[in-house]
Protein backbone atom coordinates (compact mmCIF):
# COMPACT_ATOMS: atom_id res chain seq x y z
CA UNK A 1 0.00 0.00 0.00
CA UNK A 2 2.43 2.33 0.96
CA UNK A 3 5.35 1.78 -1.68
CA UNK A 4 1.84 2.11 -4.52
CA UNK A 5 1.54 5.77 -2.96
CA UNK A 6 5.41 6.37 -3.36
CA UNK A 7 4.80 5.62 -6.59
CA UNK A 8 2.11 7.37 -7.70
CA UNK A 9 4.16 10.53 -5.44
CA UNK A 10 7.00 9.73 -8.24
CA UNK A 11 4.96 9.83 -11.37
CA UNK A 12 3.58 13.07 -10.13
CA UNK A 13 7.06 14.46 -9.40
CA UNK A 14 8.10 13.11 -12.87
CA UNK A 15 5.05 15.00 -14.63
CA UNK A 16 6.21 18.19 -12.76
CA UNK A 17 9.23 17.71 -13.79
CA UNK A 18 8.69 17.28 -17.25
CA UNK A 19 6.25 20.40 -17.27
CA UNK A 20 9.32 21.98 -16.18
CA UNK A 21 11.75 20.96 -18.88
CA UNK A 22 8.66 21.72 -21.44
CA UNK A 23 8.22 25.76 -20.00
CA UNK A 24 12.49 26.33 -20.91
CA UNK A 25 12.62 29.07 -23.53
CA UNK A 26 12.68 26.60 -26.86
CA UNK A 27 14.42 28.53 -30.45
CA UNK A 28 11.01 29.93 -32.06
CA UNK A 29 11.11 28.45 -35.35
CA UNK A 30 8.59 30.31 -37.40
CA UNK A 31 8.62 30.39 -41.10
CA UNK A 32 6.83 33.42 -41.65
CA UNK A 33 6.96 33.16 -46.33
CA UNK A 34 6.86 29.69 -47.46
CA UNK A 35 8.52 28.65 -49.86
CA UNK A 36 12.25 27.91 -50.36
CA UNK A 37 15.39 29.01 -47.97
CA UNK A 38 18.56 30.06 -49.86
CA UNK A 39 19.77 26.54 -49.91
CA UNK A 40 18.23 23.50 -48.36
CA UNK A 41 17.25 23.45 -44.85
CA UNK A 42 19.59 20.60 -43.39
CA UNK A 43 22.85 22.92 -44.98
CA UNK A 44 21.16 26.19 -43.37
CA UNK A 45 20.95 24.96 -40.45
CA UNK A 46 24.40 23.71 -40.00
CA UNK A 47 26.15 25.92 -42.21
CA UNK A 48 24.57 29.27 -42.36
CA UNK A 49 27.10 31.16 -40.37
CA UNK A 50 30.12 29.67 -42.74
CA UNK A 51 27.64 30.83 -45.91
CA UNK A 52 26.97 34.27 -44.29
CA UNK A 53 30.59 35.01 -43.48
CA UNK A 54 31.95 33.73 -46.23
CA UNK A 55 29.62 36.00 -48.57
CA UNK A 56 30.61 39.07 -46.60
CA UNK A 57 34.17 38.15 -47.15
CA UNK A 58 33.52 38.34 -50.50
CA UNK A 59 31.70 41.47 -50.32
CA UNK A 60 34.04 43.39 -48.70
CA UNK A 61 37.52 42.15 -50.24
CA UNK A 62 36.12 41.63 -54.17
CA UNK A 63 33.40 44.11 -53.91
CA UNK A 64 30.80 40.89 -55.00
CA UNK A 65 27.31 41.39 -54.05
CA UNK A 66 25.17 38.81 -54.74
CA UNK A 67 21.90 38.27 -53.43
CA UNK A 68 21.58 34.42 -52.78
CA UNK A 69 23.32 34.32 -49.32
CA UNK A 70 23.16 38.50 -48.75
CA UNK A 71 21.95 39.22 -45.08
CA UNK A 72 19.50 41.72 -45.73
CA UNK A 73 18.01 38.70 -48.00
CA UNK A 74 17.45 36.59 -44.42
CA UNK A 75 16.07 39.30 -42.77
CA UNK A 76 13.78 40.28 -45.60
CA UNK A 77 12.38 36.38 -45.63
CA UNK A 78 13.06 35.76 -41.71
CA UNK A 79 11.42 38.64 -39.98
CA UNK A 80 8.43 38.37 -37.59
CA UNK A 81 5.07 38.95 -38.78
CA UNK A 82 4.16 40.32 -35.64
CA UNK A 83 7.49 42.83 -34.85
CA UNK A 84 8.79 42.96 -38.70
CA UNK A 85 12.05 42.18 -37.06
CA UNK A 86 14.68 39.06 -36.50
CA UNK A 87 15.35 39.74 -33.42
CA UNK A 88 13.79 39.97 -30.13
CA UNK A 89 12.82 36.64 -27.75
CA UNK A 90 10.38 35.54 -30.25
CA UNK A 91 13.07 36.65 -33.27
CA UNK A 92 13.97 33.65 -35.82
CA UNK A 93 17.74 34.96 -35.56
CA UNK A 94 17.70 35.86 -31.68
CA UNK A 95 15.79 32.80 -30.47
CA UNK A 96 17.63 30.30 -32.07
CA UNK A 97 21.47 31.89 -30.86
CA UNK A 98 19.82 32.69 -27.45
CA UNK A 99 18.85 28.98 -27.00
CA UNK A 100 22.40 28.10 -28.35
CA UNK A 101 24.01 30.75 -26.49
CA UNK A 102 25.46 32.59 -29.67
CA UNK A 103 26.12 36.36 -29.91
CA UNK A 104 26.09 38.11 -32.96
CA UNK A 105 27.35 41.78 -33.35
CA UNK A 106 26.36 41.85 -36.90
CA UNK A 107 22.57 43.74 -36.18
CA UNK A 108 24.66 46.51 -34.35
CA UNK A 109 25.19 47.55 -38.02
CA UNK A 110 23.11 45.72 -40.42
CA UNK A 111 19.48 46.32 -40.34
CA UNK A 112 17.48 43.72 -38.52
CA UNK A 113 14.05 44.73 -40.06
CA UNK A 114 13.07 44.52 -43.45
CA UNK A 115 13.47 47.73 -45.43
CA UNK A 116 15.39 49.49 -43.01
CA UNK A 117 18.41 51.33 -44.68
CA UNK A 118 20.64 51.54 -41.03
CA UNK A 119 23.33 54.08 -40.09
CA UNK A 120 25.82 52.23 -40.42
CA UNK A 121 25.86 49.71 -43.22
CA UNK A 122 23.20 49.48 -46.03
CA UNK A 123 22.34 45.63 -46.28
C1 LIG B 1 30.88 47.49 -37.90
C2 LIG B 1 29.73 47.33 -38.75
C3 LIG B 1 29.43 45.92 -39.26
C4 LIG B 1 29.27 44.78 -38.49
C5 LIG B 1 29.41 44.61 -36.99
C6 LIG B 1 28.92 43.74 -39.44
N1 LIG B 1 28.86 44.23 -40.70
FE1 LIG B 1 28.39 43.19 -42.38
N2 LIG B 1 28.71 44.83 -43.52
C7 LIG B 1 29.06 46.07 -43.02
C8 LIG B 1 29.27 46.98 -44.15
C9 LIG B 1 29.66 48.44 -44.06
C10 LIG B 1 29.04 46.22 -45.33
C11 LIG B 1 29.14 46.66 -46.78
C12 LIG B 1 27.86 47.22 -47.25
C13 LIG B 1 27.91 47.49 -48.70
O1 LIG B 1 29.03 47.63 -49.21
O2 LIG B 1 26.88 47.53 -49.32
C14 LIG B 1 28.69 44.87 -44.89
C15 LIG B 1 28.36 43.84 -45.75
C16 LIG B 1 27.95 42.58 -45.36
C17 LIG B 1 27.47 41.54 -46.24
C18 LIG B 1 27.29 41.63 -47.74
C19 LIG B 1 26.01 42.41 -48.05
C20 LIG B 1 24.81 41.55 -47.80
O3 LIG B 1 23.76 42.03 -47.33
O4 LIG B 1 24.91 40.38 -48.09
C21 LIG B 1 27.16 40.46 -45.47
C22 LIG B 1 26.62 39.11 -45.89
C23 LIG B 1 27.47 40.83 -44.09
N3 LIG B 1 27.95 42.12 -44.07
C24 LIG B 1 27.31 39.98 -43.04
C25 LIG B 1 27.62 40.31 -41.74
C26 LIG B 1 27.53 39.37 -40.62
C27 LIG B 1 27.09 37.93 -40.76
C28 LIG B 1 27.92 40.05 -39.52
C29 LIG B 1 28.02 39.52 -38.09
C30 LIG B 1 28.86 38.33 -37.93
C31 LIG B 1 28.26 41.42 -39.92
N4 LIG B 1 28.07 41.52 -41.27
C32 LIG B 1 28.67 42.41 -39.07
C33 LIG B 1 29.20 46.42 -41.71
C34 LIG B 1 29.16 45.57 -40.64
C1 LIG C 1 13.43 33.58 -50.12
C2 LIG C 1 13.20 33.54 -48.69
C3 LIG C 1 14.35 33.14 -47.78
C4 LIG C 1 15.61 33.70 -47.72
C5 LIG C 1 16.20 34.80 -48.59
C6 LIG C 1 16.28 33.04 -46.63
N1 LIG C 1 15.47 32.09 -46.08
FE1 LIG C 1 15.97 30.80 -44.56
N2 LIG C 1 14.26 29.77 -44.86
C7 LIG C 1 13.24 30.15 -45.71
C8 LIG C 1 12.20 29.13 -45.66
C9 LIG C 1 10.90 29.13 -46.46
C10 LIG C 1 12.66 28.12 -44.76
C11 LIG C 1 11.96 26.81 -44.40
C12 LIG C 1 12.34 25.80 -45.43
C13 LIG C 1 11.74 24.45 -45.13
O1 LIG C 1 11.36 24.19 -44.00
O2 LIG C 1 11.72 23.65 -46.09
C14 LIG C 1 13.94 28.57 -44.25
C15 LIG C 1 14.71 27.88 -43.32
C16 LIG C 1 15.86 28.39 -42.70
C17 LIG C 1 16.58 27.77 -41.60
C18 LIG C 1 16.23 26.45 -40.94
C19 LIG C 1 15.26 26.67 -39.82
C20 LIG C 1 14.93 25.38 -39.13
O3 LIG C 1 13.88 24.83 -39.44
O4 LIG C 1 15.72 24.92 -38.32
C21 LIG C 1 17.62 28.60 -41.27
C22 LIG C 1 18.64 28.40 -40.16
C23 LIG C 1 17.56 29.72 -42.18
N3 LIG C 1 16.49 29.57 -43.03
C24 LIG C 1 18.44 30.78 -42.17
C25 LIG C 1 18.55 31.70 -43.19
C26 LIG C 1 19.66 32.62 -43.35
C27 LIG C 1 20.84 32.75 -42.41
C28 LIG C 1 19.44 33.31 -44.51
C29 LIG C 1 20.32 34.35 -45.19
C30 LIG C 1 21.63 33.85 -45.61
C31 LIG C 1 18.16 32.85 -45.05
N4 LIG C 1 17.67 31.88 -44.23
C32 LIG C 1 17.58 33.34 -46.22
C33 LIG C 1 13.20 31.28 -46.51
C34 LIG C 1 14.28 32.11 -46.76
C1 LIG D 1 17.94 26.76 -35.96
C2 LIG D 1 18.73 27.65 -35.15
C3 LIG D 1 19.30 28.91 -35.76
C4 LIG D 1 18.65 29.86 -36.49
C5 LIG D 1 17.18 29.90 -36.86
C6 LIG D 1 19.64 30.85 -36.83
N1 LIG D 1 20.86 30.50 -36.33
FE1 LIG D 1 22.63 31.48 -36.63
N2 LIG D 1 23.60 30.11 -35.50
C7 LIG D 1 23.02 29.00 -34.90
C8 LIG D 1 24.04 28.27 -34.17
C9 LIG D 1 23.81 26.98 -33.38
C10 LIG D 1 25.26 28.98 -34.34
C11 LIG D 1 26.64 28.65 -33.75
C12 LIG D 1 27.30 27.62 -34.62
C13 LIG D 1 28.71 27.37 -34.22
O1 LIG D 1 29.24 28.08 -33.39
O2 LIG D 1 29.27 26.44 -34.81
C14 LIG D 1 24.94 30.12 -35.20
C15 LIG D 1 25.88 31.05 -35.61
C16 LIG D 1 25.61 32.11 -36.46
C17 LIG D 1 26.61 33.03 -36.97
C18 LIG D 1 28.11 33.00 -36.68
C19 LIG D 1 28.37 33.71 -35.39
C20 LIG D 1 29.85 33.85 -35.16
O3 LIG D 1 30.30 34.96 -34.86
O4 LIG D 1 30.55 32.83 -35.26
C21 LIG D 1 25.97 33.94 -37.75
C22 LIG D 1 26.59 35.09 -38.52
C23 LIG D 1 24.55 33.58 -37.74
N3 LIG D 1 24.38 32.47 -36.94
C24 LIG D 1 23.57 34.28 -38.40
C25 LIG D 1 22.22 33.98 -38.35
C26 LIG D 1 21.18 34.80 -38.93
C27 LIG D 1 21.40 36.11 -39.65
C28 LIG D 1 19.99 34.15 -38.68
C29 LIG D 1 18.60 34.60 -39.05
C30 LIG D 1 18.35 34.90 -40.47
C31 LIG D 1 20.30 32.93 -37.97
N4 LIG D 1 21.66 32.87 -37.77
C32 LIG D 1 19.37 31.99 -37.57
C33 LIG D 1 21.70 28.63 -34.97
C34 LIG D 1 20.70 29.31 -35.66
Amino acid sequence: MISRVAIALLFVLAAGLSLAYARAPRPVIVIERPGQCVEATEVMRRDHMTLLLHQRDRTMREGIRTRPHSLAGCVECHASAKTGSVLGEQGFCESCHRYASVKLDCFECHASKPGRVSARAKP
